[in-house]
């Protein structure tokens, strides 16, 4: 894989907490990264902690940093403000969540090889499953500014999940699991419906591993190009663990430094073991 990479700078920044909107089950945290690269490319991800408070005593077990994809990048007169969309499923998320403004939020990043534009000819369909709505966000922006506009659809929980989907250009289309907002079905039912009425499209897919997996099945069949952004437990985020390799057609990739987004013609599976939530 030769795509450009963004490289991160060695150093560990700290980015004071702008603000933390909650929506619904998630969180929105922003955090203006003084110092570093200005240009993150959607479908990057940076490896966050809290600058204080995380780990080093007994009940503190976080200690290592979590990957997050950023949401949005907005360039401000003192740095960089980055946005990502948090569920809080675990102690380092529940921590993050927390953060006050003016905390600091320490961070390395960006991280990781992004989206590439869509394929000649095909239109970008972008396919969001619970909290993997939050790197489609900021593909949406970048992708909104070149015709044709991209279409999105979107899976959630219950309407309390939903509630992200404001966050989002335009109508997307919703489904969730219990039909509390649009129909009670998955987000790859809708998927196969706008892949048979036009099956000219690059799919760009972010979600738990069983509707990634979906996605590039649906995908391979009709011989339509996906894109996914993938995850699996990263201590590191730059290479120099092994902890995230998955196996693809080429053999195992990091995919800290090789993904997070591959091409779902690589994989037999996306279904990573390990990975997802
Ligand atoms: C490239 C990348 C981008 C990510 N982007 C986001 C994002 O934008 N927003 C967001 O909320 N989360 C994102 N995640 C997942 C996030 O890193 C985990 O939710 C977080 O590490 C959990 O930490 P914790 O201490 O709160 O919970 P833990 O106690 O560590 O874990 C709680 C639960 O989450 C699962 N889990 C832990 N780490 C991961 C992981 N890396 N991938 C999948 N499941 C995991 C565990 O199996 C467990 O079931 C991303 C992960 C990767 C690898
Ligand atoms: S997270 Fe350490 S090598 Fe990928």
């Amino acid at each position: 894989m030769s795509e450009p990479r963004t490289l991160a700078p060695p150093e560990r920044r700290v980015a004071p907490v702008a603000g933390v909107e909650r929506l619904g089950a998630y969180d929105l945290i922003t955090a203006v990264d003084p110092s570093g690269p200005t240009n993150p490319r959607p479908g990057q991800f940076y490896m966050l902690a809290a600058s204080e408070g995380w780990g080093g005593g007994t009940d503190e077990r976080p200690y290592l940093p979590r990957a997050f994809s950023y949401a949005r990048a907005r360039k401000e007169s003192d740095g960089l403000a980055l946005s990502f969309l948090l569920e809080a499923v675990g102690p380092g998320t529940e921590c993050l969540a927390d953060l006050a403004p003016d905390a600091g939020l320490a961070l390395v990043g960006p991280l990781g090889v992004g989206f590439r534009p869509p394929a000649d000819g095909t239109r970008p369909l972008l396919v969001g499953g619970g909290i993997g709505a939050a790197p489609l966000l900021c593909w949406q922006e970048e992708l909104g500014v070149m015709p044709p506009p991209p279409d999105v659809l979107l899976g959630f929980r219950s309407a309390d999940h939903a509630q992200a989907a404001a966050l989002f250009a335009g109508a997307p289309k919703i489904v969730t699991d219990d039909g509390s907002v649009g129909r009670q079905a998955l987000v790859t039912e809708l998927l196969a419906v706008e892949l048979d009425a036009d099956p000219s499209a690059t799919v760009y897919a972010c979600g738990p591993p069983a509707m990634l997996e979906a996605v590039r099945a649906l995908c391979a069949e009709r011989d339509v190009p996906a894109q996914l952004a993938m995850e699996s437990g990263m201590a590191c985020g730059f290479g120099a663990c092994f902890g995230c390799v998955v196996p693809t057609r080429n053999g195992y990739v990091r995919l800290c430094v090789d993904g997070p987004v591959l091409d779902g013609d690589l994989l037999e599976t996306a279904l990573v073991a390990g990975a997802g939530h």
